[in-house]
């Protein structure tokens, strides 16, 4: 049989095509053999479609369907008919139809496939990914791998109609510093020298600016080799953007029109603008995170002030180092939660690093406590007030350094959160968060470290504070967080020589290090680098929440394992000794 060549795709076929003869190509989903009849579903990326092959319209088509397996690759001749009212299969886009199989043509057979081409099949994911070619198969990977598509396709075209252009940055490069450790790539030809990949495009761009590209963008890849998590990848995707002349407000108003028009291309949505917007102070104060999921309330009380003073030791102790006592109030799991349960979340904290749970149950006739009986009447009834607390409730209390208070009661929240249902799955909050700290002190390193990266400029307001108390400087930079998720982030960028120079200075570069390092960006400041400013969202991040999805990996073709390795290739992989010898490197592995 020769020549059979596709007419139509599967899914795009219904009862406007009736009478129509077609070819369709694809992989047999399923074949039910009812003796005189066989009834294929041929699948491609648009959906499904069935096929009668009856003896008695082309023997050619029943012997051949008769051979056919689950994945075997077939092209199929065909009249498109209505199905009979009580065959309409409604589940299926294309149910109302069927195909009367008049020639088929085996382009390939297949092994039984060691997972199921379907959705909701019950896979490990060490097989999904050693077999991606099979998982991508299925529909919703499709429907992922589409939908990844056209958010890029939006981004360029609306970046494009606002006079942006795309611009492609080196991939072989000198380290930039995003934080995470370096994947390094050995020169040959210059022995004992090395690329550094890209943890982001951000000197490049910033030096775009410099050669008066004025918009710049690029759905660039980075890569950072960091501890993986369900939203992080060591090579991922960033919307990379930088603009000329602009202040924070410009930034956000640009990025606010971006989302709203990918959210209503893709989703039907209508986003409200402008985004909500927070300090970062007031984000870890209210939520214990530089990221909230301000999906639902139940806020951090700060309850310091009313037992600073007390006897009870836990709670005047970290007082008086500095730290907090704060709280969260979990409405009526006093009635709900079972002691068991309360220890339980004292473990979730104490992993956290906390040292304990402090908690209330709060009754119509007392306050039940392990700590009553340390507080005065007036320490409880502050408390209890403060918190808002009513018969029913828990009130949970963390005292401790704030890094721990933050974080233990951030998470506790979050986990509340989720156990009592309180996210509502269907909301995408945006949230902007503003007003970082330009530095933070890291106590092993005994040295200030840039909180965003060394080049984001200081607010206007505290630049002179840069001598005096660094920690205390606030950022030109801002956060865009979706449901609790770092969409994006980028700032304002120092424009100036001086300025820069000292920001090296404060973050213990000396410099000869920042001139080895930075250079080249130093030297372009001379010579006249406008102001500018930008920012990078997460492309695969924005894609997952689209999506629907939990995990980053569901919205990567090929992604790697916790382990930062590739199931499928095998990669990263031994290189062979001559190899290594090229690149100059001796191997010392040690245990
Ligand atoms: P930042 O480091 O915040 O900023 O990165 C920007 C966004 O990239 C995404 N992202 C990641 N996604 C998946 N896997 C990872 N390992 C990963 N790391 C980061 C996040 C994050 O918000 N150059 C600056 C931007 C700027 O200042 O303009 C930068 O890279 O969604
Ligand atoms: P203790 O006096 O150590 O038995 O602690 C009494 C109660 O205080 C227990 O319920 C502990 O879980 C709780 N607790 C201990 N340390 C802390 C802390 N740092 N913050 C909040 N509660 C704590």
């Amino acid at each position: 049989m020769q020549g059979i060549k596709r007419t139509h795709m599967c899914g795009h076929l219904g009862t406007g095509d009736t009478g129509a003869q077609v070819v369709v190509a694809g992989w047999v989903q399923k074949r039910r053999d009812l003796g005189g009849l066989i009834f294929l579903d041929i699948r491609d990326r648009t959906g499904i479609v069935q096929v009668v092959v009856d003896g008695e319209v082309s023997a050619q088509a029943f012997k051949t369907a008769e051979t056919l397996r689950n994945e075997f690759v077939v092209g199929i001749k065909g009249t498109v008919v209505k199905r009979k009212e009580d065959s309409i299969n409604l589940k299926l886009k294309t149910g109302e139809i069927e195909i009367v199989g008049e020639a088929i043509e085996v382009f390939n057979s297949a092994q039984t496939p060691p997972i199921y081409i379907e959705d909701n099949s019950n896979v490990t994911e060490v097989l999904r990914l050693k077999y991606r070619y099979l998982d991508l198969r299925r529909p919703s990977m499709q429907k992922n791998l589409m939908l990844r598509h056209r958010l890029s396709m939006d981004v360029r075209k609306f970046l494009d109609k606002n006079g942006f252009i795309e611009i492609e940055t080196p991939v072989l490069t000198k380290p930039t510093p995003e934080g995470a450790r370096d994947y390094l790539v050995p020169s040959r030809v210059n022995p004992g020298k090395f690329f550094a990949l890209p943890q982001s495009p951000q000197l490049f761009k910033q030096l775009l600016m410099a050669s008066g590209v004025d918009k710049y963008f690029q759905i660039a890849r980075c890569f950072r080799d960091e501890d993986l998590r369900a939203d992080r990848q060591p090579e991922f995707t960033q919307i990379d953007i930088e603009m000329s002349f602009v202040d924070m407000e410009d930034i956000i108003a640009l990025n606010e029109e971006l989302m709203s028009y990918i959210f209503e291309k893709n989703l039907g949505i209508n986003l409200s603008l402008p985004f909500d917007r927070m300090t970062y102070q007031q984000a870890m104060d209210n939520y214990g995170s530089d990221k909230p999921d301000t999906r639902f309330d139940m806020k951090i009380v700060d309850i310091t002030d009313i037992v600073a003073g007390s006897e009870f030791k836990v709670f005047s102790g970290a007082a008086s180092k500095g730290g907090y006592i704060r709280g969260i109030n979990a409405k009526g799991c006093g009635e709900s939660f079972s002691r068991r349960e309360i220890d339980g979340l004292g473990e979730f904290v104490k992993q956290l690093g906390a040292k304990g749970l402090a908690w209330m149950v709060v009754t119509q006739e007392e306050i039940k406590s392990p700590i009553a009986k340390f507080l005065n009447q007036a320490e409880m009834d502050g408390i209890v007030e403060r918190m808002g607390g009513e018969a029913g409730d828990l009130l949970l209390m963390v005292a401790d350094l704030p890094a721990i208070v933050y974080d233990s009661l951030g998470q506790l929240r979050l986990e509340l959160g989720k156990r009592l249902g309180l996210i509502d799955g269907d909301a995408f909050n945006f949230l902007w968060v503003t007003h970082f700290p330009l530095l933070e002190y890291d106590h092993e390193a005994e040295r200030y470290v840039a909180v965003h990266h060394p080049f984001t400029s200081p607010v206007k307001e505290d630049i002179e504070l840069l001598s005096t108390s660094p920690g205390k400087v606030r950022a030109n930079a801002y956060d865009l967080v979706l449901n609790g998720l770092e969409l994006g982030g980028g700032s304002i960028r120092i424009h100036d020589n001086e300025l820069q120079q000292k920001m090296f200075d404060i973050l213990g570069f000396d410099r000869e290090r920042a001139q080895e390092k930075f250079g080249f960006l130093l030297e372009a400041f001379k010579y006249g680098t406008p102001p500018h400013g930008g920012i990078a969202f997460g492309l695969d991040r924005l894609a997952m929440l689209v999506a629907g999805r939990e995990n980053i990996r569901d919205v990567i073709a090929f992604p790697k394992t916790q382990n930062a390795a590739c199931l499928m290739t095998g990669a990263p992989a031994q290189a062979d000794g001559q190899q290594l010898d090229e690149i100059h490197i001796k191997l010392d592995i040690r245990e």
